[in-house]
């Protein structure tokens, strides 16, 4: 029997903000209560009100005063990575061949492996993430290790098998053929299964021969229901490079509009540099441009111009993401407290509704998931966190100033970390208390 009404104040959103001032984007209930039957959301609203239609004796959970919203979910990160945080590099190239690249060649080991993902797993719940879009290293090992402990934990994971077979350590290496069989076994083996979702992933042009990109394209046909995630424009040299080796491509995203890797359902992690070409080409495929805010700072790459692509005549969609190990906080408040800064660096403004809907619903609508996680929606899976605006002395201090629910919001993800997160559950259950 896991049912049970979970009591705080809820908020979750119906549709993008418009303004900071624009409160019929999201519903709000200060003394609200959630039924959870079944690891679903069965009812949202007033406490009293949902309290009446709940069973007698019903298990009850009281969360007030904080805040309960859906879990977040992190559009783009390296699940391999985690040992790579903090890598001293003065540039992405460099940071890949120095420090990622052998790292990653760790994870042909089973053991490595499963021990990595335990700690993954747990961080995400530590921080509030309870859906995260991930890319594993080119080892099918990666990928098994990955997908086992979502299952485990009830997760709901997008995550593929890295295809990469050149301009790499020789252990790091797949070829066109084992990259489309492997990925095809990992497809078998766990797509569906539980709520796991296999990506193809392509790790980016570079480290992809022409016949490789090929086998991608031939999956993409075979399985068009899957993502595609790959990496596109995060850095001057990267480009550069990619256009030496696909001299007869347009522009970077040509090289993966050529293969027919572009769709609403492909997610191009980092899209920094792209020009006015690229940007239609986005927004006529569908496809979502991932901002990974501490990454491209940590990294030097460029200031992503969010609200520019939101806001052209073509609009292109946007997702945010931490990007571990290139990015350096699991944190989704972390992270949107950094986008937040680039947009101030860009002279454009980001309020926090924007930031608490990407992080929630956003980045669900950018899944074609929203049915399912990124928001308190009856019927969608009880994928929730609580949030205290005042976890630290100094957060604490700052609340006694706080009036309004969107200053109480930017102050999360201003001051925020994993700190502020006092629960995560994943489909009704308590995670992070049990850690
Ligand atoms: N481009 C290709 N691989 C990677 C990676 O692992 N991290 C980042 N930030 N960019 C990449
Ligand atoms: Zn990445």
């Amino acid at each position: 029997m896991t049912d049970k009404l979970i009591r705080g104040r809820l908020i979750s959103f119906k549709r993008a903000p418009l303004s900071l001032t624009d409160t019929e984007s999201y519903a709000y209930e200060h003394d609200g209560a959630l039924l959870v039957a079944d690891g679903r959301i069965a009812a949202f609203g007033d406490y009293a009100a949902v309290r009446s239609r709940a069973p007698e004796g019903i298990e009850e959970i009281d969360h007030r005063p904080h805040l309960i919203l859906p879990g977040f979910i992190d559009m783009h990160l390296h699940f391999p990575q985690m040992q790579v945080i903090a890598s001293y590099a003065a540039n992405l190239l460099e940071w890949l061949n120095t420090y990622t690249f052998p790292e990653e060649c760790r994870f042909v080991e089973t053991d490595h492996a499963a021990r990595i993902a335990t700690h993954f797993y747990d961080e995400l719940i530590r921080h509030g993430t309870t859906t995260a879009v991930a890319y594993c290293s080119v080892h099918k090992t990666s990928a098994d290790a990955f997908f086992a402990e979502a299952l485990k934990r009830g997760m709901c994971m997008v995550g593929g098998k890295v295809m990469m077979d050149r301009n790499a350590p020789q252990g790091l290496l797949d070829t066109p053929e084992m990259g489309y069989d492997e990925t095809r076994a990992v497809i078998a083996e766990w797509h569906g299964k539980g709520r796991n979702h296999v990506a193809i992933t392509p790790r980016f042009a570079i480290t992809s021969t022409p016949a490789q990109m090929r086998a991608a394209q031939a999956l993409a046909e075979e399985f068009p229901d899957l993502h595609i995630q790959t990496h596109l424009s995060e850095n001057h040299d990267e480009i550069r490079y990619t256009l030496e080796l696909y001299p007869q491509a347009k522009d970077y995203t040509d090289v993966y509009a050529h293969y027919g890797l572009l769709g609403p359902k492909t997610l191009l992690g980092h899209a920094i540099h792209l020009s006015e070409r690229e940007a239609d080409a986005l927004s006529e495929a569908g496809a979502v441009a991932v901002h990974c805010p501490t990454s491209n700072l940590f990294l030097g790459s460029g200031l992503f111009p969010m609200k520019a692509l939101m806001r052209r005549e073509k609009p292109v969609r946007v997702a945010v993401a931490t990007d571990i190990g290139g990015g350096s906080s699991y944190s989704m408040l972390r992270t949107m407290d950094e986008a937040y800064k680039i947009q101030q660096l860009l002279g454009e403004r980001l309020n926090p509704l924007e930031s608490f809907y990407l992080m929630t619903r956003g980045n669900a609508e950018a899944l074609s998931m929203v049915g399912d996680i990124g928001t308190l929606e009856p019927g969608t899976t009880a994928d929730l966190i609580v949030l205290d605006a005042a976890a630290t002395p100094a957060m604490k201090l700052r609340m006694e100033t706080v009036k309004t629910l969107p200053e109480e919001l930017f102050l999360l993800q201003t001051m925020g970390d994993d700190r502020a997160v006092i629960e995560t559950y994943v489909a009704g259950n308590a995670m992070k208390t049990a850690l």
